[in-house]
């Protein structure tokens, strides 16, 4: 299939008819929230489900029939048949990552039919062979600093799409573009391999690329902006589907230990190509304590054994990498921070059960620096890591994943729920469970 030129149907008139709006799922703290699970379950509501920004640095775990699942660039509504499945403009795709995954789960779902329902946009970067190494070259020379990627080759893609020396996925139906290609790659791998990089043969990296971007041809590759602005306009329903998080945005996160794209819910717009009047609900997912991966700040950290019980019970290691996740208590300051960013409506709260059995909830209300306490705070404290003040509520010990009702949930838990709901002014609408689809209580 080569490019679908998007076919407006006759009466399909953008600036008046708009009778749905776009709803949107972003994670509140440094990611790793469970929003792939949520995704996953909610999507069953929507037409659509387009991903925005990030690209095979993601890691949304799904359980679909027991089987645990990673999506890295598919969108989570990528199993069911009615959902058609965008990548949108501001997504970077890894040409070979997304031939791996999308392989991988047709085989996983035996579902060969799936591939008609992914959709690419006409304008979304590629990942160059290359630029995994230029990822691992910044990362480990002791030159630069050491921001914890994942080394897939993202940073260097969204640089060179600002330095507009980028392909995008439409140059792979251009007749010159293999020799680009070949000759770009040359280059690179002359430069990388000066500053001492070890790769694969260039040949073989330009070989793997070619025949994943044929491939990429199988899918319908289209102005997926329009596509979603006509299906606002024919009242389908759309979820944006945010990676990884708030505090990781490019701009408003903990620069510069924060991710290469913008993660908070107006990137939607601008990765998609919807209105900021065409967004109606904003999930935000938070869980009930906190984690991060790579380096950064992170003021309300542990370590020791408390830390590595909290890691083991709730399993924070990375669904791509295996890196232990750094763990901590909730950080309340950070949360409205990241609520405020994202104007969310509706609250997701996960792994609650993770903290079952403790005593007391230690949430960080606040911070104290420089001798004043803020109870908002932006994650921007240079060498001045400021002080939590802690609160502590009282703990749970009931076995949540057996809980389906809403009367079941533990006082504590409610009361937990509740101040969160009154400090952040926004109804907590879903309370996750469990890692399963079906551990699950909708509270609003
Ligand atoms: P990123 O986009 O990489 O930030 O991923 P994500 O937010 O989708 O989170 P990810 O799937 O990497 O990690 C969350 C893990 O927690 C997964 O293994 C989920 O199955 C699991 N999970 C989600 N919700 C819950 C929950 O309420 N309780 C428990 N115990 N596990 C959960």
């Amino acid at each position: 299939m080569a490019i679908v030129p998007f076919l407006l149907s006759p009466s399909f008139d953008p600036l008046i008819q708009h009778n749905s709006k776009m709803d949107i799922l972003i994670g509140l703290q440094w990611g790793d929230e469970g929003k792939g699970k949520i995704i996953d379950l909610i999507s069953r509501e929507y037409d659509i489900i387009a991903r925005f920004n990030g690209g095979a640095n993601a890691g949304h775990s799904i359980y679909h029939n027991d089987k645990r699942i990673t999506l890295k660039l598919l969108p989570s509504g990528i199993f069911y048949p009615h959902i058609k499945n965008i990548i949108g403009t501001g997504v970077v795709i890894d040409p070979v990552a997304l031939q791996a995954e999308v392989e991988q789960l047709q085989d996983c779902l035996s579902d060969a039919n799936l591939i008609h329902r992914i959709l690419l946009s006409v304008k979304a970067h590629l990942v160059l062979p290359t630029y995994k190494y230029w990822d691992m070259y910044f990362e480990e020379s002791p030159e630069y600093r050491t921001i914890g990627t994942t080394k897939n080759g993202i940073a260097p893609t969204y640089s060179n799409k600002i330095l507009r020396q980028n392909v995008r996925v439409e140059d792979i139906f251009s007749k010159d573009f293999e020799a680009y290609v070949f000759q770009i790659l040359n280059k690179q791998y002359a430069e990388l391999q000066a500053l001492g990089q070890d790769m694969p043969a260039v040949q073989e990296l330009y070989d793997n690329f070619l025949e994943a971007c044929n491939f990429l041809k199988k899918l319908q590759i289209t102005d997926t902006e329009i596509f979603i602005n006509e299906a606002l306009s024919n009242n389908k329903k759309v979820l944006a589907e945010g990676a990884q998080a708030t505090l990781l945005d490019i701009d408003q996160g903990s620069y510069p230990y924060v991710t290469s794209s913008n993660t908070i819910a107006s990137a939607a717009c601008v990765g998609l190509g919807v209105s900021p009047k065409l967004i109606d609900k904003i999930y935000g997912v938070t869980k009930a304590y906190c984690t991060r991966v790579g380096n950064g700040i992170f003021p309300t950290e542990i370590t020791g054994s408390l830390a590595d019980e909290l890691r083991e019970k709730g399993g924070e290691f990375g669904s791509n990498t295996k890196r232990p996740r750094r763990v901590g208590w909730l950080d309340l300051p950070a949360l409205k921070y990241a609520a405020m960013l994202n104007g969310v409506t509706d609250l997701v709260l996960t792994k609650a059960d993770i903290l079952n059995g403790m005593s007391e909830v230690p949430i960080c209300t606040a911070y104290e620096i420089d001798g004043e306490t803020r109870t908002l705070i932006a994650p921007t404290f240079a060498d001045n890591v400021p002080k939590p003040v802690w609160k502590f509520l009282e703990g749970w010990d009931a076995p949540l994943n057996k809980i389906n009702q809403q009367t079941q949930v533990p006082k504590a838990l409610k009361l937990f729920i509740s101040f969160l709901e009154e400090e952040l002014k926004i109804p907590v609408k879903y309370l996750s469970t469990g890692p399963q689809r079906e551990e699950l209580i909708i509270l609003g």
